[in-house]
């Protein structure tokens, strides 16, 4: 155990502050069954292209077998002497079965086995994220559904703009999941090549058959340069960026929900199971799920700007930096899984406020636009109505009235043009169902968005 690798080179052992500086057992241990897995297809490829014998492709495949149980039951004592997970499972390997443990590492090098275990657990990661974050769409595809025909206020700069339907606003949150689900699937095409076969960083002087691990792997193409192959880490920050970019959109609606769900909007609940008290003030009831995933964006964003500087100044090829590459990752991976589950299943529990919403509306004079579209379709020029609307807001503000609660006569002081039938347009479910086209806020086309992306999420 006392005994490095290399340290024949060596006149004394390595400190054991450096050693401790220097290892990284304790977190890239989590890569152990990709590392099994990568070594398992090695040393297949090996046997076939004649560099190792049968015996010893049988015993590497029973003493990985042991391993891989060993590590189900959490028996492994993991040493920081062997620095990492490589040299670890490598040193357990050959513990079991003498010499074919040692030959594994022909034609290789720790360098393209890390950036190959990388890409292994991350494909794994990328599509367990794919499968959240449909869940999380189909929470908020339900509630879209439901709750077509509620109307909400819409918000610009955060002032009443105009009646939305409630679906239509969870939809908005589909759309931008569903860009990010596409973003990670894109990205697993880039993540999912294998750079084995690289060995330290100009290739190896075996014959070996790249393509034959790469198929056992399940990778779609390999590394096509070996200096590229074992230094690049572009994979895991293009990662870690679309990471930023989903935390972001559920950083956006955890602002939503914060503000819905206090008292002053009163729009929603969440169920209590995802709210907590206050130790002093008995009254409260606190979003802490929204606000810890608002907080934690800040933290995934911090994981990709800690990437991208990690790798800006590297010169070719595979330096030590690169081992600073897996704890950001790993927090990335795990950070964003927690937040998809929980935000999934908070979701699934939002009560709505039909009438508190509508309230708002009524407030807002949410309906002035269509009262200004109203008089431009009986004629008269857009600037013109633009106008004349903002008079009878202005009127109906000082009497302390919505634009629906002016009788006709008063409506008809501004305007000649005006007539009984815009009490249709006035109310924000006229309001909302003028709005039927691809994209528009009217119920039915709500509807419609809900059965096209049903369907989609069914393709996934
Ligand atoms: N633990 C290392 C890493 O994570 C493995 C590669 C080490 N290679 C080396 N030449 N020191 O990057």
């Amino acid at each position: 155990m006392s005994e490095k690798k290399w340290s024949g080179r060596f006149n004394e052992p390595v400190s054991e502050l450096v050693k401790q500086y220097t290892a990284s057992i304790d977190f890239d241990k989590s890569l152990a069954k990709y590392d099994i897995q990568g070594s398992l297809a090695h040393a297949q490829m090996l046997q076939q292209v004649g560099i190792l014998s049968s015996e010893d492709l049988s015993a590497i495949q029973a003493g990985m077998n042991e391993i891989l149980q060993e590590i189900a039951e959490n028996k492994i004592n993991w040493s920081v002497d062997l620095e990492d997970v490589h040299m670890n499972v490598e040193h357990l390997l050959t513990l079991k079965i003498g010499d074919a443990g040692k030959r594994l590492h022909t034609g290789r090098s720790r360098n393209d086995q890390v950036a190959t275990d990388i890409r292994l657990w991350l494909r794994d990661a990328i599509d367990f994220i794919v499968d959240l974050i449909k869940d999380l769409q189909t929470a908020l595809l339900n509630l879209a559904d439901e709750h077509a025909d509620v109307v909400m206020p819409g918000f610009t700069h955060m002032q009443v703009a105009q009646p939305i339907s409630f679906g239509h606003h969870m939809l908005a949150y589909v759309e931008m999941l569903g860009r990010d689900s596409e973003r990670m699937q894109d990205c697993r095409h880039r993540v999912n090549r294998m750079p084995l076969g690289a060995a330290a960083l100009a290739g190896t002087t075996f014959p070996i058959k790249r393509e034959v691990t790469a198929k056992l792997l399940g990778f779609e193409s390999i590394c096509q340069n070996s200096l590229d192959a074992v230094s690049d880490r572009d994979f895991a920050i293009e990662f870690t960026a679309a990471s930023s970019i989903l935390m972001m959109h559920l950083s956006r609606l955890s602002e939503e929900l914060i503000y819905w769900i206090s008292p002053r909007f009163a729009f929603i609940d969440i169920a209590d199971r995802f709210c907590t008290g206050s130790s002093i003030m008995p009254q409260k009831k606190n979003p802490d799920v929204p606000e810890l995933v608002r907080g934690k964006t800040g933290r995934i964003v911090g994981h990709l700007m800690g990437l991208i500087t990690l790798m800006k100044s590297q010169p070719l090829a595979y330096n030590k930096d690169n081992q600073e590459d897996k704890e950001p990752l790993f927090d990335t991976v795990k950070t964003v899984i927690d937040t998809l589950r929980i935000y999934a299943d908070m979701m699934r529990g939002v009560t709505v406020k039909p009438e508190n919403m509508r309230a708002a509306v009524m407030q807002g004079f949410a309906t002035a636009t269509d009262l200004a579209d109203y008089l431009v379709k009986k004629g008269l020029p857009f600037r013109d109505s633009h106008e004349v609307v903002a008079k009878a807001v202005r009127m109906a503000e000082e009497q302390g009235q919505d634009l629906s609660d002016l009788p006709l006569d008063v409506l008809q002081s501004f305007s000649k043009l005006i007539t009984e039938d815009v009490y249709h347009v006035l109310t924000p479910e006229g309001s909302l169902n003028a709005r039927n086209h691809i994209g528009g806020t009217a119920p039915e086309q709500v509807r419609a968005q809900v059965e096209r992306w049903r369907n989609i999420l069914q393709q996934i």
